[in-house]
Parts: C-alpha cells; sequence; structure tokens
C-alpha cells in the first residue's frame, strides 16, 4: 500500500447490478443444457421416479412433448434413457439391437415431431437391457468382457443412429469403443453422427437414482468398478480423454459434474476441446434434499453449480433441472 487508500479496490466494479453485469467473465444460457429424459412404454403415460422428485420417466408422445417444449426453451439436445420392460431383458442384452426398441421409437418419434429444431443424444451401454444390470456382457466369473461387449456396443450405435439419433454417447468404459462404434457409423453412412465418449467416467456413489429410473438398481450385483475409474485418478482421466479423442470421438464428458470439476478444468487446459459434465441424478437429488430441509433455494442453488461448469470449462452440461434452468434463465 502507497497510501491511505488501497491502490486496487476489487470491490469497486462490484458496488452496481449493472457493472457486476459488464465484468461478469462466463455466461450461462439455454443452449448450454442437454436434458436427460427417461422413456417408458404405454401412450399418456407419466410415472414419476420416487428417488428424483420432479422427474419422470414419459410414454414416447410424453417424450415428444418435452422435445417441443425443449425447444420453445432453447435446449439444443435431449439425452434419452429407456424403462425397459422385465420381460425384454437378459443376460445379453440383445434388446438394445432391437431396430423397434423404446429407445428407437423415441428418437424416431422427436425427429419426427422437431426434426433438426432439436439433436438427439443416446446412451450406449447395455445396463438397461441387461438382466444383471452391468453395462456389458458377463463372463461364468461375473467379470463384465471388453471386447465382446464392445462388439455388441457398436450395434447398438448403429441401431440408434439407424433411428435417427444425432448423437452417440457411449458411456460403458470399455476399452477401444470408441474407435470401433466410429468405424462403423463410417462404413454404416453416418459420417455426420458425433460421438460424445463419457472419457472420465467414475465409479460412482451418486448414480442410485437413475439406476432407480432405468430399473437396473434392483438387478445390479456387486458394482461397476472394474470398468468404471477409481474416484482417486485424474492423471487416468487424461489418458482416457487423450485415447477417445485418437479414436474419433467429437467431444468428451466427465461424470459425475461438481466433484470432479478439477478433472473438467485439467482435460479443458490439456486438450482444448469441446468438454461435457454430466450432473448426475444424487447430484440432483442432493440438491432438491436440500431445498427440501430448507438449506438452500432452489434456483439460486440450481444457477449457481451450473455456472461452475461453465468456469471449469464445460461447452455444456447434462442436467435433470434444464427445463427448470432454461426457464429462470429467461429464453
Ligand atoms: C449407464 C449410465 C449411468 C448413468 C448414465 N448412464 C449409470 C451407471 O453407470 O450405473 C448415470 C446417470 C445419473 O446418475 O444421472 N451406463
Amino acid at each position: 500500500m502507497t497510501g491511505p487508500f488501497p491502490a486496487t479496490r476489487l470491490r469497486r466494479t462490484r458496488a452496481t447490478a449493472w457493472s457486476r453485469a459488464l465484468h461478469r467473465e462466463t455466461l450461462l444460457t439455454p443452449a448450454d443444457l442437454i436434458w436427460p429424459l427417461f422413456v417408458t412404454d404405454g401412450t399418456g403415460v407419466e410415472e414419476p421416479i420416487g428417488s428424483l422428485p420432479g422427474v419422470s420417466r414419459w410414454s414416447v408422445d410424453g417424450i415428444v412433448a418435452r422435445a417441443r417444449e425443449a425447444v420453445d426453451l432453447g435446449i439444443p439436445v435431449l439425452a434419452l434413457f429407456p424403462y425397459t420392460q422385465s420381460g425384454r431383458r437378459s443376460a445379453d442384452g440383445k434388446e438394445a439391437l432391437n431396430p423397434d426398441n423404446l429407445m428407437c421409437r423415441a428418437i424416431a418419434a422427436i425427429k419426427q415431431a422437431c426434426g433438426d429444431d432439436i439433436g438427439v443424444l443416446t446412451d450406449v451401454a447395455l445396463d438397461p437391457y441387461t438382466d444383471h444390470g452391468q453395462d456389458g456382457l458377463v463372463d461364468e466369473a461375473g467379470y463384465v468382457v471388453n471386447d465382446a461387449t464392445v462388439d455388441v456396443l457398436v450395434g447398438q450405435s448403429l441401431n440408434q443412429a439407424r433411428a435417427g439419433a444425432d448423437i452417440i454417447a457411449p458411456s460403458d468404459m470399455m476399452d477401444g469403443r470408441i474407435g470401433a462404434i466410429r468405424d462403423a457409423l463410417e462404413q454404416g453412412g453416418h459420417a455426420n453422427v458425433q460421438i460424445m465418449s463419457y472419457a472420465a467416467k467414475y465409479a460412482s456413489a451418486f448414480y442410485g437414482p437413475f439406476r432407480d429410473a432405468v430399473g437396473s438398481r434392483g438387478l445390479l450385483k456387486g458394482d461397476k468398478k472394474t470398468y468404471q475409474m477409481d474416484p482417486a485418478n485424474a492423471e487416468e482421466a487424461l489418458r482416457e480423454v487423450e485415447l477417445d479423442l485418437a479414436e474419433g470421438a467429437d467431444s468428451v464428458m466427465v461424470k459425475p459434474g461438481l466433484p470432479y470439476l478439477d478433472i473438467v478444468r485439467r482435460v479443458k487446459d490439456a486438450f482444448e476441446v469441446p468438454v461435457f459434465a454430466y450432473q448426475v441424478s444424487g447430484e440432483y437429488a442432493m440438491i432438491e434434499a436440500a431445498v427440501a430441509a430448507g438449506a438452500g433455494e432452489r434456483d439460486a442453488l440450481v444457477l449457481e453449480t451450473l455456472l461452475a461448469f461453465k468456469r471449469a470449462g464445460c461447452s455444456g452440461m447434462l442436467t435433470y433441472h434444464a427445463a427448470h434452468a432454461a426457464r429462470l434463465l429467461g429464453a
């Protein structure tokens, strides 16, 4: 300090709303949001999900209504997840390859209703289709086998692309699947179908409500630690991202979100590619529980957490609060 006054007063630019707006470094808009939706069978069906208060499974007609709502709100992408009837779940998850499965019907219906006004992102992994709840094929010992699973994931990806999916998002964490899927898409005439890789996906305790939503929680024995990443590791996340980019991923995802913002920032700094994060079901449930307990205010919590993702380097976020946030942002 040179005189009786601080040389720099950082509070000066914070003193008024116009000045705060002028100096804001990070912008959050509805175009940053990807809205995950759960699809179920039937017509006119809405099934609330107990552990995800405010989130429901919708039958295809309801999904189309949500898609129209998303277009109006300025949300650019929907992410779809199916609730598969128990009779269609099997050890080999072959329902994933059925061209008339719930996912394909939902994709086609959205594309028919909204065309390119909205993008459809589809999850690639077998857990909504297996009767054991794992993301891939298991051997006698219960180990999820890599290469045979990749073959099925390739078929699943092609099935979704043929139905009209715009972005294939493999969430399975098998080695080598991005390259195999990219090859198949190119050869199958889907050169412009994107791949957003769940590149750094951790074996997390934050996925519980999602597993309720797709009906795999009760089926899953054990855990997913032999393929999803150890939450202790960060360097390994950079290796995962490097491989997926080399294999042809257009963008990469970090998942879960808020507890892994350090990974988002390191990936962004290291690779300068589009990075997305998934604010997962357990994170959503934590915010809702905090609101219910009177510990915080929903709108502020939602906007602050989403802004934090942008500040950390995200191009966009998957969040179950997408429609609510888009409304708050005044599309
Ligand atoms: C399936 C998948 C999961 C999620 C997205 N895709 C669950 C899991 O890996 O067990 C979790 C999303 C969420 O919790 O919101 N592979």
